[in-house]
C-alpha cells in the first residue's frame, strides 16, 4: 500500500491503488501481454485478462521470489516474466493484480488443437483435473487452482510440459505448484495426453 495511504481515507487509497495498477499495466505489461491483456503468441505471453487477483498475486510473487522462472535455460519465458516481477513492490503487485482481474476475459482465437482427441481429453479432465479446476475449468480459490478458460492452447500445453519436466512448481516453497507437478507426473502419461486434455479445455471457452 502507498505510504501516503496511512494518512488518507482508506477508500480513496483503494481507488488510487487500482488507478496505479491501470497505469502500470499500460506502461509495462501491455507491451508483452497486449493492450487488453489478450496475450501474444509471437512473445509466448499468455492472455491474462480477467485472471483472479489472488492468482495473479501468487504468480507475481512466485516470479519475484524465484519460485517460478528461476532458470533462463530451461524456462526462458518464465525468466523473462521474472525479470519484470522482480522490479515490482508489494503495493504495485496488488494494484496491477486488481486491474488484471477487472479486464474482460479474452477467449482464445484458436479453439482447436491439432492432433488432440477431445473425447479422451474430456475423460482425463473429468478423472484428474475437475476436482481442483472445476467442471467448467473456472478454477477454485480454496485450492489455488486458476481458471484454464481464457488461456491459449499453446500456453496451457507449455505449462503442462513445464510441470511434468519439473521446470515449474518444483521449487522449494511452491506448494500450489507442487500439486500440479504431482498431477502431471502421475496422471498425464505423455504429450498426446497433454494435447487431448488441452484440446478439451479449449472447448469450454465461452463463445
Ligand atoms: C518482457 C515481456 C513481459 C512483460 C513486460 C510482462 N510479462 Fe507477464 N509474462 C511474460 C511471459 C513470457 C509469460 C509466460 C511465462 C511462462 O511461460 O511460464 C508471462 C506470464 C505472466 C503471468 C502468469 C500467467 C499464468 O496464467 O500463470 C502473469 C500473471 C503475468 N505474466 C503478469 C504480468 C503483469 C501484471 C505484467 C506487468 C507488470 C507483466 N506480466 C509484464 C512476459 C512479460
Ligand atoms: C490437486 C489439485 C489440482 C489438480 C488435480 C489439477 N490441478 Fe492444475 N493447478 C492446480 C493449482 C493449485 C495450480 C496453480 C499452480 C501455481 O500456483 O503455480 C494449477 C495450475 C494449472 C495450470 C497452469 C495454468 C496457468 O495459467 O499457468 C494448468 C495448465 C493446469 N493446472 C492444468 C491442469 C490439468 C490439465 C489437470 C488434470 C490433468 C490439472 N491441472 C489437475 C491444482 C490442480
Amino acid at each position: 500500500m502507498n505510504p501516503l495511504c496511512s494518512s488518507l481515507l482508506f477508500l480513496f487509497c483503494l481507488t488510487a491503488t487500482a488507478q496505479g495498477g491501470a497505469v502500470l499495466f499500460q506502461n509495462v505489461c501491455a507491451q508483452c501481454h497486449g493492450a487488453v491483456g489478450e496475450g501474444r503468441e509471437d512473445l509466448k505471453t499468455p492472455s491474462i485478462a480477467s485472471l483472479p487477483a489472488w492468482y495473479v498475486t501468487t504468480q507475481l510473487k512466485n516470479f519475484h521470489d524465484g519460485r517460478r522462472g528461476g532458470d533462463t535455460v530451461v524456462d526462458p519465458q518464465g525468466a523473462m516474466m521474472a525479470a519484470i516481477a522482480k522490479a515490482l513492490n508489494e503495493s504495485q503487485i496488488a494494484g496491477v493484480a486488481a486491474h488484471v482481474e477487472a479486464l474482460p476475459l479474452v477467449p482464445p482465437k484458436q479453439r482447436v488443437l491439432e492432433g488432440a482427441d477431445v473425447a479422451l481429453g474430456q475423460e482425463l479432465f473429468y478423472e484428474r483435473c475437475m476436482e481442483c479446476h472445476r467442471y467448467n475449468a473456472s478454477g477454485e480459490m480454496t485450492f489455488g487452482s486458476p481458471p484454464l478458460v481464457g488461456r491459449q492452447g499453446w500456453y496451457l500445453l507449455a505449462q503442462l510440459k513445464k510441470f511434468k519436466n519439473l521446470h515449474r512448481g518444483a521449487s522449494k516453497g511452491d506448494e500450489k505448484g507442487a500439486k500440479m507437478v504431482d498431477t502431471a507426473t502421475k496422471f498425464i502419461e505423455d504429450e498426446q495426453a497433454m494435447k487431448n486434455v488441452v484440446g478439451y479445455i479449449l472447448t469450454l471457452n465461452p463463445p
